[in-house]
């Protein structure tokens, strides 16, 4: 009977032990795996409030790291956070990306600026801190509504497959203020624990602390100080475990490099300067009745075309002939474009008061055009990224397919398409730093250098990552995520394909013989693969 009850006491204690074990291996955080880093991850800064970097913060937040988020301007949206305000006039001629201010020699420190001090007026030291965005007001989403979605608060389904920025915008802040992110929020609720987020707030300078295995960031937060009419400026430094740079693709304006181009850039036509980038742009009133030049052959040039063409006398387009054409972009321009060639070079002004309807302006054929109002030059951006130091791409080389630096995986950059692909990076850089998921082998780096650039279908890294982050929930605990609704990836693929089937037909007028042998016929195996290819950095 002793023996019997023993037995049974005995089974039940070895039935407890291994629903433990069980409950333990899904449940409990598991050991670190994979990478060994010097010591356990817990504060992690991420810079940058777009889709990118929100969603990395909220998913830090939600695995227990003391995350802080820092972003320059002063509410999340990053590239959606429309204003009127403009970016501070780009550099003629086009100069490398970076920041050039110097550091304070001592940290921290807290400085006022008045209203003209060292030359420069309050607006300029704003408008230069958080860099409005080139967003205009009626600009659109040349992305459908399912691949332009952020996770946790649906759009109402009644809202069309084309977005208006401001309906993105709206968007991407309900994600703030879900997740307690907002610039008005206070989060963690307890008074002493410094805020999550920090608006207002640009990181200046990352730094690997050799001896210590950590990562300091220099931070600038300007304020506006109403009653006294000055800015306060604030320098510090703090002091991470791990980094998440979401600075998004989009350091600058890039301008041309076209002789002549810098006393073409000086010439005014009353108070306003008649050539300026696209980074500017705003309303299309402003062109009304006039004869409108545009550089470029991309997104912003077809859109900004489109969107003026109501308003313009003439819409010139200058358009270098790369290859794969441009064709989405060039079906795009309004019917009233007239195209030309790639601009050599821009004749000397007599005088830059008088705008530039006087001056000459040669093309590559040897042609010259005048009577030109306005130039807008939609010749894209330029990107950088915020170590290791002067890196002129958004990314180093050095990344893995996760994002994770691979000299120092305490280092992340966000990847791919934020919309699409962050809600698996996100999590995959929390399971890391927790220690639950192991980084993906080496053997396992993308044919290409960098995911995200290049031809890069998306499918194939969505499978890569619902199978890496499965494989480690199964092993060290965690939860499992589904691959994106096929629907959405069915309706992606419907939207492109009926989207440039029906703007590649349109293209036997546009007059430009490298790409009328495209018109009509796709010529490519999978449309999709083409619009990513033209557009990879969405
Ligand atoms: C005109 C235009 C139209 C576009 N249209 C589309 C579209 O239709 N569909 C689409 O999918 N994509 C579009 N894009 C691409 C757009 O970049 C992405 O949709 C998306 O915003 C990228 O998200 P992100 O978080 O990676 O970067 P961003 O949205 O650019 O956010 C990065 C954030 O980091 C902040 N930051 C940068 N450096 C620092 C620093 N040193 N310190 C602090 N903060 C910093 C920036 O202020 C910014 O808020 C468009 C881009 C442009 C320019
Ligand atoms: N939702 C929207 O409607 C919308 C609107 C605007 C922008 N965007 C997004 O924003 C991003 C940037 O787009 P973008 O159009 O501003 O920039 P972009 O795609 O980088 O295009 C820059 C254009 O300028 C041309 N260019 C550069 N230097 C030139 C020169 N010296 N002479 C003539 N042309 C020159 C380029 O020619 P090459 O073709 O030879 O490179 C290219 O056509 C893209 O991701 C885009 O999807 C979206
Ligand atoms: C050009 O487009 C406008 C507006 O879309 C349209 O009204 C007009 O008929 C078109 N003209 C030609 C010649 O196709
Ligand atoms: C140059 O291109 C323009 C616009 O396409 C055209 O009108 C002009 O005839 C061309 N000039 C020469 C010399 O080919
Ligand atoms: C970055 O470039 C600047 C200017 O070219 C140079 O002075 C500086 O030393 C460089 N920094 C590093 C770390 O290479
Ligand atoms: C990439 O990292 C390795 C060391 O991990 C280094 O040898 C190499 O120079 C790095 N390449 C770049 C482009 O930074
Ligand atoms: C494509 O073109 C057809 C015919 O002009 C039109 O009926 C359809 O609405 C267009 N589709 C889209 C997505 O623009």
């Amino acid at each position: 009977m002793a023996l019997h009850q023993g037995f049974l006491v005995f089974l039940a204690f070895g039935l407890v032990v291994f629903a433990q074990t069980q409950f333990q291996r899904v449940f409990e955080k598991p050991k670190p795996v994979g990478a060994t880093f010097h010591h356990p991850i817990q504060r992690v800064a991420v810079v940058g409030a777009g889709p990118a970097g929100l969603q990395a913060a909220a998913k830090l937040i939600e695995h227990n790291f003391a995350v802080r988020l820092f972003e320059r301007a002063p509410h999340p949206g990053g590239n959606w956070l429309y204003s009127e305000d403009t970016p501070v006039r780009e550099s003629y001629p086009d100069k490398p990306t970076g920041f050039t201010d110097q550091i304070p020699a001592q940290l921290p420190i807290a400085r006022y600026y008045s209203e003209g001090d060292d030359g420069l007026t309050l607006n300029y030291r704003w408008t230069k801190h958080w860099r409005p965005r080139p967003v205009w007001y009626n600009l659109f989403t040349n992305s459908p509504k399912v691949s332009t979605e952020l996770p946790d608060v649906p759009y109402d389904p009644e809202t069309p497959w084309v977005l208006s920025h401001h309906t993105i915008q709206r968007h991407v802040r309900s994600y703030a203020t879900h997740h307690c992110l907002n610039s008005n929020d206070h989060c963690p609720a307890t008074p002493a624990a410094p805020r999550v987020a920090s608006y207002s707030t640009r990181v200046e300078k990352v730094e690997r602390d050799e001896e210590t295995h950590t990562w300091v960031l220099t931070l600038r937060r300007l304020e506006g100080l109403r009653e006294s009419n000055r800015i306060r400026e604030e320098w510090w430094t703090e002091t991470f475990d791990a980094v998440v740079l979401a600075s998004g693709p989009y350091t600058s304006a890039h301008v041309p490099e076209i002789e002549g181009i810098v006393d073409w850039s000086k010439a005014k036509d009353g108070e306003q300067y008649s050539v300026y980038h696209s980074q500017a742009y705003r309303h299309p009133e402003r062109y009304a009745g006039k004869t409108v030049l545009i550089v470029g052959a991309s997104v912003s040039a077809s859109e900004i075309a489109r969107d003026i063409s109501p308003f313009v006398h003439r819409i010139i387009a200058s358009v270098r002939v790369s290859l794969p054409p441009r064709l989405r972009s060039l079906s795009r321009f309004p019917n009233i474009t007239e195209f030309v060639p790639e601009i050599a070079s821009f004749g000397p002004l007599k005088t830059h008061a008088d705008g530039i309807r006087n001056g000459r302006i040669h093309l590559k054929n040897g042609s010259i055009l005048q009577g030109i109002d306005e130039i807008i030059l939609a010749t894209g951006y330029r990107s950088y990224a915020l170590y290791p130091p002067n890196t002129t791409t958004r990314r180093p080389e050095n990344i893995s397919w996760t994002g994770h630096y691979i000299p120092d995986p305490t280092l992340a950059f966000t990847i791919g398409r934020p919309w699409t692909i962050g809600r698996y990076q996100s999590y995959g850089l929390a399971k890391v730093w927790e220690g639950s998921a192991p980084l993906p082998p080496p053997e396992q780096l993308p044919e290409e250098p960098n995911p995200g650039t290049g031809m890069w279908f998306p499918e194939a890294l969505f499978r890569r990552y619902v199978t890496w982050l499965n494989d480690a929930s199964l092993e060290h605990g965690g939860r499992f995520v589904e691959p994106p609704p096929v629907e959405n990836i069915e309706l992606l693929k419907y939207y492109t394909v009926v989207h440039f089937l029906n703007n590649t037909m349109k293209l036997d007028g546009v007059g430009l013989d490298s790409v009328s042998m495209f018109s009509g016929k796709l010529e490519v195996e999978d449309p999709w693969d083409a619009l990513v290819d033209e557009d990879s950095d969405w």
